[in-house]
């Protein structure tokens, strides 16, 4: 428990056992790094040949890899298990049909609002990018839902209309047809205080920040964790990256599993983990630790 192994998660994943997951959380490689956004700039061969597309070869095999990773995740999932995945925008219903395929339901696709995105080209005539996505899907019913405060996630006071103004939707145009039963319907089973798939947070900076290219920054990451887990569960990420599951998962009284291939980026985490331990001596958990099998 509590354990980072420095290897592909796939195989090796194949080691967890059936139905021991309570929560997947994970941010897999975008394939990209979006090249083209470079392509205006002076020299800009040199500097993109360095990232391309995460070592994928192509577009299928990058899609089959996924595919492999959600079929694993699945079968370690318990039933009720809730999964996030992030994702960019050109891949999203791509990875809905993966995901679905592997036989989790997919609930909704999450907009994570960049309140600080990186600047675009001006030379490109493009929008600058400040959306993420995560894809909420689950086995089966989600054994596990800690609502929280609408504001916790964003600042818009009323996010969802009210049992009145549903109300008033029905007197005003639709008394008489079936779309006034179904928002009748509606309106008995809607709670107070909705979430919308929304969450704003500025991407990670000042002392948070490692040198890792797509580190999430724990605030977008945490409230998720909390809603859809409970403390002592175990939460799988099959690509930590610098470790932003593991920390939060520590923060909040979870245990973790992962894989991470990169060797840098294992010791990105293990400085993480090293500063989490210095600033909680009084954690009574499992130390986290980076089982180190890359020369296997
Ligand atoms: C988008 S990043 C994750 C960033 C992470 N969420 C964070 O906040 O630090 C994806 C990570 O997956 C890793 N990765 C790529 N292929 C992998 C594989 N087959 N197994 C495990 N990790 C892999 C990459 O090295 C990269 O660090």
């Amino acid at each position: 428990m509590n354990t980072v192994f420095n290897k592909s998660c796939h195989p090796k994943m194949q080691e967890i056992a059936d139905a021991s997951v309570n929560l997947i959380f994970t941010d897999p490689p975008y394939f990209q790094y979006r090249a083209q956004n470079v392509k205006g700039l002076k020299n800009h061969k040199d500097v993109v040949t360095e990232f391309e597309f995460d070592g994928f070869r192509s577009e299928k095999e990058y899609l089959a890899f996924l595919e492999d990773v959600m079929k694993e995740s699945y079968r370690v999932a318990k039933e009720g298990a809730s999964g996030y995945l992030f994702c960019a925008d050109d891949f999203v219903s791509y990875l809905n049909r993966i995901i679905e395929a592997a036989g989790f339901k997919v609930r909704k696709v999450i907009h994570w609002h960049k309140t600080n995105p990186f600047p675009a080209i001006s030379s490109r005539k493009m929008f600058a990018n400040s959306m993420e996505l995560l894809i909420h899907f689950s086995k089966g019913s989600p054994a596990t839902w800690n609502h929280k405060p609408v504001n916790e996630m964003h600042n818009y006071r009323h996010t969802a209309i009210t049992k009145a103004d549903i109300e008033a939707l029905i007197e005003k145009y639709h008394k008489e047809d079936k779309i006034g039963q179904l928002l009748a319907l509606m309106k008995e089973a809607v709670g107070k205080d909705t979430l919308d798939n929304l969450i704003e947070n500025p991407i990670c900076m000042g002392k948070e920040r490692t040198r890792h290219k797509t580190q999430k920054p724990l605030k977008v990451c945490i409230p998720f964790i909390e809603i859809s887990s409970n403390p002592g569960d175990v939460i799988l990420d099959p690509f930590m990256g610098a470790g932003s599951t593991a920390i939060a998962a520590l923060k909040t009284g979870r245990n973790f599993v992962g894989y991470e291939i990169d060797a840098g980026y294992c010791d990105l985490m293990q400085q993480r983990f090293d500063s989490f331990m210095l600033q909680h001596p009084g954690f009574n958990g499992e130390k986290p630790k980076i089982i180190n099998l890359s020369s296997i």
